[in-house]
């Protein structure tokens, strides 16, 4: 391919400013892989990125979007991929050591959902909340893309799993995933049902922030730990030490893009990991929103009003 379409950004703004516009493909340099793009996964980061709001601003114009799936321009090899920007195009030139061939239980559009939420999952519960079989897990937010692949991976580490959601339609969504428990945490009693439902949980799995956090200590377990993960509702909370004091807890930071950074080989350890689980069937890998490529824009809008369920997937 000579030329190739991909979604710019121009300046900082709404998704509507994006430009589906058209760019030379330059040949691989060496470590890179060269990839005709099939499916390209959304994440909200895309739409912090876009709006000048993520910790990483690349120069103008850039390509958003952290993950694909397709094929090996050089070799015809199904692959995934993970990068900094540019998975919103029709190709991608891919760091070799980010690029993985596409497990066999996964299709294409799986594949372009996986990479992100797994891998980040996995980092939390294992590497830095440190979950363990039998203990309780909540999961914030579980039908989002975090949320369901820090479901069933909580299953599959042996925890007793309840996930909160915003509607019915999401809360059937994660009892899909393999959530024992939904909880409505739209209600702010949501924390004082926990506690008298379960006692309270061992580990908090938190993408949202805010209220979620905040109340997430009224029902952790002595010696809990509160996983942050991200912001989606907008509000970055504070602590008062002495909460966590009281109860021997901990708050967790959890930035799995600055770990995989500063530790190379990680993400091929942790997919070697998922591998198993997906071998073992134990991973669903539900992408329950699917757009065409020229509805990019589209699909930020829907991450902004949370209508994403489970993974948002741009299919090419
Ligand atoms: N730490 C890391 O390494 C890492 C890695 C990946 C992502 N993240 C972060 O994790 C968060 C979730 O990412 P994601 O890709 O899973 O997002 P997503 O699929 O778009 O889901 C976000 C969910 O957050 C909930 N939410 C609550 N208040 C919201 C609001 N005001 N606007 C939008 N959503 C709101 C919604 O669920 P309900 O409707 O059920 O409330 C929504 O489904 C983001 O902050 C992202 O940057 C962090």
């Amino acid at each position: 391919m000579s030329r190739y379409r991909a979604w710019f950004v121009d300046q900082w703004g709404e998704p509507e400013t994006l430009r589906l516009g058209d760019a030379q493909a330059v040949p691989a340099a060496p470590g890179e892989v060269p990839i005709r793009v099939h499916a390209a996964g959304i994440n909200f980061f895309d739409l912090l990125q876009i709006r000048g709001q993520y910790q990483i601003k690349p120069p103008f114009p850039f390509v958003p979007g952290a993950e694909v799936a397709g094929v090996r321009e050089d070799t015809g090899e199904r692959v995934f991929a993970f990068a900094s920007q540019g998975g919103y195009g029709e190709r991608i030139l891919a760091s070799a050591n980010r690029v993985f061939p596409t497990p066999p239980q996964l299709s294409d559009v799986q594949a372009a959902g996986f990479l992100v939420v797994y891998h980040t999952s996995w980092f939390v519960l294992v590497e830095r909340a440190q979950l363990r079989a039998g203990e309780t897990l909540l999961v914030h937010a579980g039908a989002s893309g975090t949320g369901m692949s820090a479901i069933e991976i909580g299953k599959a580490l042996g925890a007793r799993v309840i996930a909160t959601a915003s509607s019915e339609a999401k809360r059937e969504f994660c009892l899909s995933c393999g959530a024992d428990r939904v909880i409505d945490y739209t209600n702010p009693a949501w924390a004082d049902q926990v506690k008298a439902e379960f006692g309270g949980v061992d580990v908090v799995y938190d993408p949202v922030g805010g209220d979620a956090f905040d109340l997430s200590f009224k029902c952790i377990n002595p010696g809990g730990r509160v996983a942050i993960v991200g912001f989606a509702s907008g509000r970055i909370p504070s602590i008062a030490a002495n909460r966590l004091l009281l109860k021997n807890a901990s708050a967790v930071g959890c930035f799995w893009g600055n770990h995989v950074m500063h530790h190379p080989s990680y993400l091929a350890e942790t997919q070697t990991a998922l591998n198993g689980l997906l071998a073992e069937g134990k991973l669903k890998v539900q992408i329950g929103s699917q757009y065409p490529f020229a509805d990019a824009p589209r699909a930020l809008r829907d991450v902004d009003q949370r209508k994403i369920l489970g993974k948002g997937v741009l299919v090419l």
